[in-house]
């Protein structure tokens, strides 16, 4: 199978490659990071699709065998209109969100403006999980604040504090926002005993890679923007260095 392609609005998608990489470490990737353009959680439907269209036939053009949209903003959205203009395999996010859910009642749903607007965690964790209950949230603080490197401590503490209050009730939440994972300690330490639903993690527990193994070459990482914080910020999504080649496109 020719390399997976990976797309997200910025930097936040590596935490999806992290938990690939983890699960399928031979496999060869290749990522889009549209850095010029995050955030999407704060944009109209259409200018989601518009850009994830942009973002998807980027990779296509690099003959890729599947495309990850790893945007859970952009899974919303722009996964219809997608699949509608590729011929290969194409996984979101929302699906593997939903199907962690399954065995749990109460749930709640964190993710950003636009993905809590869109309703569509709802719509799917209902038609998996008839009978559960969902609160959704939007949490668009988290976002700025886990790019400034905002993971532990008062300022993010008060932020969560605020934007769960909500969902002290839940029995699991859903991270629907490639951002929140990075805070999943912090979380948990506010909300104990709740289950944290990671949908990288389902979605990496789901992947397919039958002939994928072997690695024929470098993994390759492209952003529309490269600034001096971003290896900083990547590494901080990747849990580690960014091993391959990383430069920076337009698309
Ligand atoms: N990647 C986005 C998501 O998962 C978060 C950042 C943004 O708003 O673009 O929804």
């Amino acid at each position: 199978m020719a390399r997976i392609g990976i797309f997200d609005s910025g930097l936040g998608g590596l935490t999806v490659v992290k938990e690939i990489k983890k699960k399928y470490p031979e496999v060869q990737i290749i990522y889009l990071g549209d850095t010029a353009r995050v955030p999407y959680g704060t944009r109209s439907p259409e200018t989601i699709i518009k850009f994830s269209l942009e973002c998807a036939r980027f990779l296509v053009d690099k003959g890729i065998g599947k495309l990850i949209i790893a945007c859970n903003t952009a899974s919303a959205y722009a996964y219809e209109e997608i699949k509608k203009i590729v011929k290969i395999p194409v996984l979101e996010m929302i699906s593997y969100g939903a199907a962690g859910t399954v065995g749990y009642k109460k749930i709640g749903v964190i993710g950003t403006r636009a993905t809590i607007k869109s309703g569509i965690y709802e719509r799917e964790i209902k038609k998996i999980n008839p009978g559960a209950t969902v609160t959704s949230v939007a949490a668009p603080l988290f976002v700025p604040l886990v790019e400034e490197g905002e993971v532990a401590g008062e300022l993010i503490e008060m932020a969560i504090k605020k934007s769960l209050e909500e969902l002290k009730e839940v029995e699991a939440l859903v991270l629907g926002c490639t951002h929140y994972p990075v805070l999943a300690p912090v979380i948990q330490k506010l909300l104990p005993g709740v289950k944290l639903i990671n949908p990288a993690e389902e979605l990496a527990r789901g992947l397919d890679v039958k002939n994928g193994a072997v690695k024929r070459g470098e993994d390759e990482y492209c952003f529309t923007d490269m600034t001096e914080r971003y290896t900083q910020t990547a590494e901080m999504f990747l849990g580690g260095k960014i091993e391959g080649k990383a430069e920076r496109v337009s698309i």
